[in-house]
């Protein structure tokens, strides 16, 4: 019989976090939902020491949205220097974060600067951790689609795209965080790499949008040069099982 563990989901009311709390409550694990608005705040260090009190881990899917790289940077870093100390004062046993396939090689793009914070503060943290970066989730085409329309009109940087279902990533966080920290970095990504423009294209035509899309090699990703490989993984990683079509049926 598989033992119960106490985990805590820091952003367990978000789209991945609201998924991976489901997921370990199925198993029959007991799931902390922490959140801001639940008084417990990984940047303010609100609530933190009581709720990791007999953790075995911490999976970290806050998030903050913003284009200022500084306050981007300090939110990630903080909550993450607050989390990491918090855990190795309570004996937490092990700690996942989620962060962005090359996080570090996008850093010119505020938001991916902001994950390498948050990776670096985690990576030089006492605690013992796992950092799991995910490519853009299906779930994310949408915001994708709308930044880069310009009158009806939709130009995305020429790149391969290899986007994975908010379903598996919370699923491959809680395999993660039931397992032996690694003290590194895992990859994730998507059954099917494919172009940039490909991806949003299907994605438009699913929702009836017919916009043109194309592609440049010209346009970056939110103030990063990218080159074809920017945004999928260079080496081994989990793939994830549901494909956009699937994805898109449901
Ligand atoms: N979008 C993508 O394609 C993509 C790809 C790879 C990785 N990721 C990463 O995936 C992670 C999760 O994204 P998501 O879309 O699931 O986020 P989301 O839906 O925006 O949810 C964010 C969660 O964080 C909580 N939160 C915010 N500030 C907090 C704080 N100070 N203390 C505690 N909780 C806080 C929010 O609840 P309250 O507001 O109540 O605090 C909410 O539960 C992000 O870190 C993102 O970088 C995203």
């Amino acid at each position: 019989m598989t033992q119960m563990k106490k985990v805590v989901v820091i952003g367990g009311t978000g789209l991945i976090g609201s998924k991976a709390v489901k997921m370990l409550q199925d198993a029959g694990h007991e799931a902390v939902v922490a959140s801001s608005r639940n008084g417990i705040n990984a940047y303010t260090g609100e609530g933190l020491e009581d709720t990791v009190t007999g953790a075995d881990a911490v999976i970290d899917v806050s998030n903050m949205m913003s284009f200022d790289k500084d306050a981007l940077v300090d939110f990630f870093a903080t909550s993450s220097r607050n989390l990491t100390g918090a855990e190795q004062t309570a004996g937490v046993r092990h700690h996942v974060v989620l962060s962005i396939v090359n996080a570090d090689g996008l850093a010119a793009n505020p938001y991916m600067a902001g994950k390498l914070a948050q990776e670096e503060t985690v990576a030089a943290s006492s605690q013992a951790y796992t950092i799991v970066r995910a490519t853009q989730f299906h779930e994310f085409l949408e915001t994708l689609a709308g930044a880069y329309a310009t009158d009806g009109k939709v130009k995305v940087p020429d790149i391969d795209f290899q986007p994975i279902a908010a379903a598996d990533v919370a699923g491959a966080l809680v395999a993660v965080a039931l397992g032996e920290p690694k003290n590194g970095t895992i990859d994730l990504a998507g059954p099917g790499r494919g172009s940039f423009e490909s991806f949003v294209r299907t994605y438009l035509e699913a929702k009836g949008d017919h916009s043109p899309v194309s592609s440049d090699a010209a346009v970056d990703y939110f103030g990063a040069p990218v080159v074809t490989g920017s945004l999928v993984p260079g080496g081994d990683y989990i793939e994830g099982r549901i494909t956009i079509a699937e994805w898109l049926q449901a």
